[in-house]
């Protein structure tokens, strides 16, 4: 996704949920994560995820590094002594990084496209200490495409779980899907009376409207992909967690290290 893209998104953030964005379980697993290095810590933030942001403190010292001006506006929780954002591209990493303790992250790799998913891989991979920790929540496609008829079954007044399973039902064999096919998608598939049955709200519906038109690409990489991008990288997964909401199955956070 473009720094354009993010800046339309910035002011709908506040009115996503789980699964799209961490729940109380998930930060808990990444806290106790971080907390078992042992030892007054130093990493990256990816983004500026609120809830890990919070997670900075006396032993944790955070730097979020997000190229989007409008997410640092909206929705950074502000600078402390332990906590910094800066502006900058991931895939800028080692040229302001070396030896961190940590990188965390929500759903980064599905912001981005598959090629700049090996990139992030290998920068993350460059700044981390031997010992370091890369901890990341992933948005998976499940190993079998489901049926449209499967997922319309199924919905439930989850939105965003609905557009995650219709998201991922529609990826091309990279697993990418552009946001504007799936706005047009939704909108073929999904009546008012629907709407009403499963009970979204305008306000929750506003959160795809910046889909529109939005040539950007959206990407869900099954488990079985994602692992062998870490081997492809060096990095071996030494820790997973499921969070317990709906979806949560397909959103498993992964702790690696340096193989
Ligand atoms: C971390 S991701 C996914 C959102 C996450 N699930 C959450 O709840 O916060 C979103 C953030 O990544 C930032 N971002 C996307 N691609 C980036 C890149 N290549 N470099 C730096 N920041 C990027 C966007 O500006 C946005 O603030």
């Amino acid at each position: 996704m473009t720094t354009s893209s993010w800046s339309s998104f910035a002011k709908y953030f506040e009115l996503l949920s789980s699964p799209g964005r961490p729940s109380a379980d998930d930060i808990a697993f990444v806290r106790n994560q971080l907390l078992s290095l042992n030892k007054p810590i130093n990493g990256i933030l990816l983004g500026v995820t609120k809830e890990l942001a919070k997670l900075a403190s006396e032993e944790i010292n955070i730097t979020a590094v997000d190229n989007s001006l409008e997410m640092i506006k909206h929705q950074w929780i502000g600078n402390s002594s332990n906590r910094t954002v800066i502006l900058d591209d991931w895939l800028n990493l080692p040229s302001q990084f070396t030896s961190v303790d940590f990188v965390i992250g929500d759903g980064v790799f599905t912001v981005l496209d598959r090629k700049s998913s090996h990139l992030l891989m290998e920068c993350v991979r460059a700044v981390l200490s031997d010992d370091g920790i890369f901890i990341v929540r992933l948005f998976c496609s499940p190993e079998m495409r489901e049926s449209f008829e499967h997922i319309y079954h199924n919905t439930t007044n989850n939105l965003n779980a609905f557009e995650w399973r219709l998201a991922q039902s529609m990826c091309d064999s990279n697993f990418e899907v552009c946001m504007k096919n799936f706005l047009d998608r939704f909108k073929q598939v999904i009546s008012a009376s629907d709407i009403e049955h499963f009970g979204w709200t305008k306000e929750q519906l506003s959160t795809i409207e910046p889909y529109a038109n939005s040539p950007c690409t959206l990407t869900f990489m099954t488990e079985t992909v994602f692992k062998e991008l870490c081997k492809e990288h060096g990095m071996e997964i030494i820790n997973r967690f499921t969070g317990s909401y709906e979806l949560s199955e397909r959103c498993p956070t992964f702790v690696l290290r340096k193989a």
